[in-house]
């Protein structure tokens, strides 16, 4: 049985002392979660000092939403892996749709964020997923095995284990549109499927595939529910500690996981 995992994706919302403040109001709410829950939160660098000093103890995680691939030199505006860990990060999500569309990270460069944070010692959740006109087509499997493929390469299946997958369809981000828990809990099979051709059962079985796009408390239960689906990558909803909270606590509800289980 694999261990949920619920992540909040803050993206450029919230500084260090609203950061702070949502903390203050979650960890109360988390609290009979997280012994069977992973959750974690990802804030913009700016505060992810004053949010590990709020999570202190608390049972929730701290992620980055992206960082380089090597530790230090001339890379303007980037962020290195060692940096992230000397304020406590665990965690980094890579490969962002809005990486991917808006700032040009293509499959190559998502998988060199990933090598680079994995080696350093970050656990990387590598982000996929197809925009409306390429599901129109029929280009759905195409686009995620390709992408998945690609960001993944040089992982060896024991290293799987420690990396988490995000599946977040374009077209339900941020739009209101989530997929259906049919639709999404297909393209986490045919996802499960390959990393088990790729990497063997083993890996395949314990990788965590986290859905994305418009995860609210109200449909939250019914996604997690899914065989494939293994908690989620969650973004407006992550900024209301109560909907958040409601999230985390739907994914300790349905996954059946056992508490003393770590992966
Ligand atoms: P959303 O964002 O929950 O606001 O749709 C999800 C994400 O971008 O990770």
């Amino acid at each position: 049985m694999r261990r949920p995992l619920v992540a909040g994706n803050w993206k450029m919302s919230l500084g260090p002392e609203g950061g702070a403040a949502l903390i203050a109001e979650l960890l109360p709410l988390v609290a009979d979660s997280t012994g069977a829950v992973d959750v974690v939160v990802c804030p913009p660098y700016l505060a992810l000092g004053a949010v590990a000093a709020a999570l202190d103890g608390g049972g929730v995680s701290l992620g980055a939403q992206n960082c380089h691939w090597e530790e230090a030199g001339a890379f303007t505006g980037e962020i290195a892996p060692g940096m992230l860990l000397a304020v406590a990060c665990q965690w980094v999500i890579l490969g962002h749709s809005e990486r991917r569309q808006l700032f040009g990270e293509s499959d190559e460069g998502v998988n060199r964020r990933a090598v680079g944070a994995f080696a350093a010692g970050l656990r990387p959740i590598v982000c996929i997923g197809e925009t409306l006109e390429e599901r129109d087509a029929g280009r759905v499997e195409d686009v995620i095995l390709g992408q998945l493929d690609r960001s993944l390469q040089g992982f060896t299946a024991e290293q799987l284990a420690s990396v988490a997958v995000a599946y977040e369809p374009v077209w339900a981000i941020g739009t209101g549109r989530t997929a259906t828990p049919e639709q999404a809990q297909q393209v986490h099979g045919l996802i499960r499927g390959r990393l088990r051709d790729s990497f063997g059962d083993a890996s395949a079985e314990v990788i965590r595939i986290l859905y994305g796009g418009s995860v609210k408390p109200d449909n939250a239960a019914e996604l997690f529910g899914q065989a494939d689906i293994d908690g989620g990558l969650i973004g407006g909803a992550s900024l209301k500690a109560a909907d958040f909270a409601a999230i985390a606590n739907a994914a300790r509800s349905t996954c059946g996981c056992h508490s003393e289980q770590e992966i």
